[in-house]
């Protein structure tokens, strides 16, 4: 089972954001551990204050270093109470990141317990993440106004990685990235929806034929979509 740990300002958009569909489900089933701690509650101070002015000037308020370093460290405290005694992975969502992708998921999906950091206001005292951050991770080039959203891409994508999240074991694996391509186009029923038919080769019953054509489909895809995806160096498959 797979741990994540979220210190965030905003618990409620994780706890509800997750708590439906499958991470929702994989959550109530226990294939998935999700706790969101409220930083807040760390703040030993008269109004449970977490912010303040910039030293040296600038627009808005930054996060103190205290509250989240204590805030990790009573959930650090509490995995290594639950046994873990591996080195703990400590994300801090930041556009300053690795850019997030399909094979990041995977290598996190390995993972016993992940401790994940969103920050807020402009972001969080540099001297407190000198301190417990392991990983550096970005959602994309674009600046958000939080790290919570950050986190449930992450959680998702990493979450239907986990064996018995998706019901269907294969279903990760023959999609889009899982190759380096995208996934083929797939159609359900009717046979004919407004004049337009199923491809004749998925009808046909005939395996290798069926596999050959999606195969097919996913490179010229991906070539039109991605091109990007075909010329990247490390590319297996064509
Ligand atoms: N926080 C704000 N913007 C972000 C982004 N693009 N990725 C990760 N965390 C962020």
């Amino acid at each position: 089972m797979t741990g994540f740990h979220v210190l965030t300002l905003f618990p409620e958009m994780i706890i509800n954001g997750l708590g439906e569909s499958i991470t929702g489900r994989s959550i109530e089933r226990g294939f998935v551990g999700l706790e969101a701690v409220n930083i807040r509650d760390y703040a030993f101070n008269k109004h449970h204050k977490v912010d303040d002015y910039i030293y040296g000037g600038g627009a808005g308020m930054l996060m103190q270093a205290e509250p989240v370093y204590q805030c990790f460290k009573a959930v650090e405290e509490r995995i290594r109470e639950g046994g873990n005694i591996k080195p703990l992975r400590c994300i801090y969502m930041t556009p300053q990141g690795r850019v997030f992708n399909q094979q990041i998921a995977k290598e996190l999906s390995g993972e016993e317990d992940i401790i994940i950091l969103c920050g807020h206001y402009e972001g969080i005292d540099e001297r407190v993440l000198e301190e417990i951050v392991t990983d550096n991770i970005s959602i994309g080039d674009y600046v958000l106004t939080g790290g919570e959203l950050p986190a449930m891409v992450l959680i998702d994508a990493v979450s239907r990685l986990i064996p018995g999240v998706l019901n269907n074991e294969a279903s990760s694996d023959t999609e889009s990235f899982e190759d380096g391509l995208l996934e083929y186009p797939q159609y359900s029923r009717p046979e004919v929806w407004r004049g337009k038919r199923v491809p004749e080769v998925l009808l046909s019953g005939h395996h290798e034929n069926v596999e050959k054509w999606r195969r097919a489909q996913s490179v010229i895809r991906t070539r039109e979509r991605r091109p990007d995806l075909l010329s990247e160096t490390g590319c297996r498959c064509h």
